[in-house]
């Protein structure tokens, strides 16, 4: 094995791994403001008057709203004159309560769910998706060539496309839709006989039977399927012809900037205009005309790049962008290397060094052809997914689309899962018409391929601006010192460092955003960050301590259990090219200091490492919160809550005293109001080992369809053929191997979920 198997390590997160290594502004280097806090919450948070619809993670409006119905938009506001002191009190809150008592921690291998409620497993790892395909073997024996017709692994970021009975996108569909989601990576020791099979070790170590690596290239991307409500019970289909998978050996075209230039250029694509596959798919996003975004999240370590024999053949200009980038490893699944190669190359593309004569001869530039936002036309399953690289290049989690409003630029939030990476958003170039609904790719061409890339810069007085990343602004130039920026092609393949030269903040590590339907703020969960230190700490990301875990007390410092930060477009305006932010929630163990459970946590609400974010449609404003914890996982499971969040700048400005052995330091940041479990409480915790991720609604509300992510993830390779040491059963039980899948929860009286 190598060290880039993530079977190697299992206990090794791989989106652990930073790559920033620059000194991008901490609180100290930015100009205090002189406005007030209090001040700047009264400029315009939220403006009325906006149409506010969104649907990052959600196929549309619920409860029988759907993007037709938007107004056009207001004019703007004028800019606002200063209020008088003190602002004003917040809004009145919504009348919705959590109806259910709060599931309690465990660390038992079920998923456990409120009283009143039921969960059922709907569609698991290697589940057939078409007609003739046997059931699921799961031992390992399954034929490789039936995988592209099989349930993904790693279930993750999801969508419920609601069809009508022309198979038409109709939103508010109670009962019949098309589920699209994400299968972000494997865990590779249960879908073989007995693990993956690697004969040599270090830069030696190869894979010696493909079969194996083929079952791998089909088990990542993306499911589309098609679920029914038959009395009480959803179900999929098997055979019914929106079924589709995406893979890593699906073809894909590129628009936008980059485009058909020669930094896309490869063997399999000598004009730069395709690629094959996705992987890494972490969370999701949607488009208003009902279309699906798929984002690639940690696609770096999947190519095989042995530095010290390719840099020689490399400029000084890839060279600093495969290490902003992380692309320097023997490959995490060792695909490059299984021999004979295809003709058309499906192992050696995995290979991204140089080894042919010019770019069109090998895959030297085949890292380039991945770590973008995808379009897929769930509804038109011979449609050709399109990798949109207007919106940048890096490790994306998600692509939560804002406010939708006719008139108005459409707009996509998303964060770069990797520790100091940062927050960008897009804004596009066209204003939303909203005759493009149901118009597929081709709408795509018209709103994705032409706008604004901003990344995110959290200023220590509680504003915020999005600095615009395009050629010739922000230092983005030929004459940068560190990278030499040639056109608009280079600045979208090289966001991060046209990012890191623009001065954005660096973020613990950016996983989902969510915008809530009420009054357009945005939330941004921050997982942890193991290296955050003491001394760089900032307001936006102002905590640093240590999380003793377990009996033997292992020491996890820096931002452990993570945080949820969110702001608010001036203005109302998700254009706007500034903000003001506080820190929603904090993660942390109930029993924890007071300087680090800033948000009061307690034992019904208690959690760490928040990643999987959204706002339900049809109850508007009740947030779902999910995790991916390895820190509180001695007490708990990863679990998922509900929520009922307030507003930007709801709290109140706090110094925290950060701590360090016997150094302490202060931070000054700002803490929305604590929860309660009024507004904030546990609504699920998973099966051993596993990560909560991924969640959709029916059309009315009435099922929520969840992710269960790799159960049983750190069982030991040693012990595959000892059933009694696997990390879990679920969702079988008794001595099966684990598998992922979705759940379908729904409430017994068949109300609304969680209310
Ligand atoms: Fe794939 Fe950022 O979690
Ligand atoms: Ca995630
Ligand atoms: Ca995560
Ligand atoms: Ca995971």
């Amino acid at each position: 094995m190598t060290a880039n198997s993530r079977s190697d390590d299992p206990s090794i997160d791989l989106d652990d791994i930073g790559t920033n290594p620059t000194s991008n502004p901490s609180f100290t280097d930015l100009i205090a403001s002189r406005l007030s806090r209090r001040h700047l919450f009264g400029l315009g948070v939220g403006t009325a008057g906006t149409a506010l619809l969104q649907a990052c993670g959600g196929g549309g409006g619920g409860g029988g709203v759907g993007f037709p119905v938007l107004p056009p938009a207001p004019a703007p506001a004028p800019p606002a004159p200063p209020p008088p002191a003190p602002a004003p009190p917040a809004p009145a809150p919504a009348a919705l309560k959590l109806n259910f008592n709060a599931v309690a921690k465990s660390l038992d291998d079920v998923v456990s769910v409120p009283a009143g409620y039921t969960a059922s497993v709907l569609y698991r790892l290697g589940d057939p998706i078409a007609t003739g395909v046997p059931a699921y073997a799961n031992d390992g024996t399954d034929a490789p060539a039936t995988y592209d017709r099989r349930a993904g692994d790693h279930h993750d970021g999801m969508t419920f496309f609601g069809m009508d009975g022309a198979n038409k996108w109709a939103p508010a569909s109670a009962t019949r839709g098309l589920l699209t989601m994400n299968h972000e990576a494997i865990t590779p020791l249960f879908l073989h006989p007995t693990g993956q099979t690697i004969v040599g070790t270090g830069n030696a170590a190869v894979r010696s039977v493909a079969d194996e690596v083929l079952r791998e290239f089909y088990l990542h991307g993306v499911s589309v399927i098609e679920v029914n409500k038959n009395g009480s019970a959803w179900s999929y289909k098997q055979d019914s012809n929106f079924n589709r998978r995406v893979h890593t050996l699906t073809e894909m075209a590129f628009s936008g900037p980059a485009a058909k230039t020669d930094s896309l250029k490869t063997k399999y694509s000598t004009d730069g205009s395709k690629t094959r596959g996705t992987l890494n798919n972490c969370a999701n996003g949607t488009t208003p005309w009902g279309t699906y975004l798929t984002c690639e999240e940690n696609w770096a370590g999947y190519f095989r790049r042995i530095a010290a024999t390719d840099n020689p053949n490399r400029t000084a200009k890839e060279i600093t962008s495969f290490a902003r980038y992380g692309v320097a490893s023997t490959g995490r699944e060792l695909w490059a290397t299984v021999t004979p190669d295809t003709t058309d190359n499906i192992y050696g593309r995995w290979n991204t060094q140089v080894t042919g004569a010019t770019a069109t001869d090998d895959f030297r530039n085949g890292a380039n052809t991945y770590g973008w936002v995808v379009e897929i036309d769930p509804f038109a399953p011979a449609s050709t997914p399109k990798k949109r690289t207007a919106l940048g290049r890096f490790g994306h989690e998600g692509a939560c689309l804002g406010p939708v409003v006719v008139g108005k630029p459409l707009v996509w939030y998303m964060g770069d899962d990797s520790q100091n990476e940062y927050l960008y958003k897009f804004v596009s170039a066209k204003a939303w018409d909203a005759a493009d609904i149901g118009g597929g790719i081709a709408a795509g061409d018209k709103y994705m391929d032409d706008g604004k890339l901003y990344v995110a810069r959290f200023n220590a007085d509680g504003t915020g601006n999005w600095l615009e990343l395009s050629l010739g602004v922000n230092g983005i130039t030929s004459g940068n010192a560190t990278y030499a920026f040639a056109d608009a092609a280079d600045v979208v393949i090289n966001a991060r460092l046209a990012a890191d030269v623009a001065g954005a903040t660096k973020m613990d590590r950016p996983e989902w955003t969510a915008v809530n339907p009420k009054n357009g703020d945005v939330y941004l969960t921050l997982t942890n960050n193991a290296a955050r230190t003491i001394s760089t700490t900032d307001a936006a990301n102002p905590r640093y301590y240590n999380d003793p875990k377990g009996v033997a007390q292992t020491a996890q410092k820096g931002n452990p259990n993570g945080h949820v930060v969110r702001f608010a477009d001036a203005g109302g305006d998700p254009a706007a090219v500034s903000f003001n932010w506080d820190v929603y929630l904090f993660g942390a163990r109930s029993t924890a200091s007071a300087d680090v459970n800033l948000s009061n946590l307690v034992a019904d609400n208690d959690f760490s490492s928040p990643d999987g974010m959204w706002f339900s449609h049809a109850t508007a404003g009740l947030l779902w919160l999910q995790t991916d914890d390895g820190k509180y996982t001695d007490v708990t499971n990863c679990m998922m809550l509900a929520a009922l969040p307030g507003q930007v700048g709801d709290g109140a400005a706090k110094t925290i005293t950060n701590v360090d052995g016997a150094t302490s330091a202060t931070q000054a940041t700002f803490v929305g109001k604590a929860p309660g479990t009024d507004g904030l409480r546990r609504f699920l915790v998973g099966p051993k080992d596993c990560e909560i991720t991924g969640i959709a609604e029916s059309g009315d509300g009435r099922a929520l369809f969840v992710n269960i992510q790799h159960p049983g993830e750190t069982t030991a390779a040693a012990n595959i053929s000892d059933p009694t040491k696997f990390g879990s059963h679920w969702p079988e039980g008794g001595t099966a191997r684990p598998r992922s899948a979705t759940v379908v929860i729904t409430k017994d009286d068949g109300g609304l979920i969680g209310l």
